[in-house]
Parts: structure tokens; C-alpha cells; sequence
């Protein structure tokens, strides 16, 4: 057993965790935010992405030991209260959610891809960006066009802060 201590959607969080402990299990298991789902289990899939330290990071292959010290960021941490992040308003907006259990990885993974592109995207590179993550829904086009959607409503929250 050690001791693990992380920062989780703003929270200062304390565990202690074996050492085989996934993060996702940390978070699903210790945390009980099961927003972060299991797809697959081999790192193929992004159900369980999250954000460590501002990056996605798939959380199934990921041992909480290795992120001691880290801030978190799960699905359940993104929205400001009652308003959703503007990719979760995208999403709702342009029906990509289907059975929503890829959902929350897209979200986190699509974020970030908005991020490191600074919005600048176009739906070739939506679709590139997002082979770590699959949909068994196989309805991929709204979710591409509302990552594409969510980049400019990023944006334009940016400029308003
Ligand atoms: S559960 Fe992590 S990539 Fe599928
Ligand atoms: S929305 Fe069903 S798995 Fe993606």
C-alpha cells in the first residue's frame, strides 16, 4: 500500500491505494466518480480519459502511484455549477451523445484537442485526433461536428473571461 495525494476537480484528496491500483479504479472505486467509464481495459478505447495536469491521459493504463502530486480532471469537474462546459453544451446541441458511454472520454479527449489546436480545426483533423476513442455507436458524424461546434464556442468564452 502507499499513499497517494491528488488534487481531483479542485479537491485536495488523500488514498491509500495498492500499488497495482489503476487511476480509473482510484477514481471510480475510492472517489466514487464514475463518470470515467471502462471500455476496454487495453488503452484502445478513451472511455476512461481524463485530464492530468491539463492533459488527456487515458486512465485504465495509468497507475495512480505514477500521478502522486497531479491535478485531476474528471468529467464530473467540468462544468461551473448549473452551466455545462461548452463541449458538453455542444455535444447535447448537436446530438453526439447517442448511449453516451463514450461521452465522457470524447469530452475530456475533445478539450484538449481544441486546446493543443487553439481551435483552429477542421473536420479531418477532428476525425485524426479522435482515433484513440471509440464509439460503438458508430455515429461518429455528430460527434465530429460538435467537437468542430464546441471549438468556437470555446473560443468565444475565452475571449469573454
Ligand atoms: S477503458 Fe481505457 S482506453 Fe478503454
Ligand atoms: S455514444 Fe454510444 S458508444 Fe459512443
Amino acid at each position: 500500500m502507499s499513499t497517494v495525494k491528488l488534487t481531483v476537480n479542485g479537491k485536495a484528496v488523500t488514498v491509500a491505494v495498492e500499488d497495482r491500483t489503476l487511476l480509473v479504479h482510484l477514481l471510480r472505486e475510492n472517489l466514487n466518480l464514475t463518470g470515467t467509464h471502462v471500455g476496454c481495459d487495453t488503452s484502445q478505447c478513451g472511455a476512461c480519459i481524463v485530464h492530468i495536469d491539463g492533459k488527456a491521459v487515458k486512465s485504465c493504463t495509468t497507475l495512480a502511484g505514477q500521478v502522486d502530486g497531479a491535478n485531476i480532471t474528471t468529467i464530473e469537474g467540468i462544468s461551473k455549477g448549473d452551466q455545462l462546459h461548452p463541449m458538453q453544451a455542444a455535444f447535447r446541441d448537436n446530438h453526439g451523445l447517442q448511449c453516451g458511454y463514450c461521452t465522457p472520454g470524447m469530452i475530456m479527449s475533445a478539450i484538449d484537442i481544441v486546446h493543443r489546436h487553439n481551435g483552429d480545426l477542421d473536420e479531418q483533423t477532428v476525425r485524426h485526433e479522435l482515433e484513440g476513442n471509440i464509439c460503438r455507436c458508430t455515429g461518429y458524424h455528430n460527434i465530429v461536428k460538435s467537437v468542430l461546434d464546441a471549438a468556437g464556442r470555446m473560443k468565444v468564452a475565452q475571449a469573454a473571461e
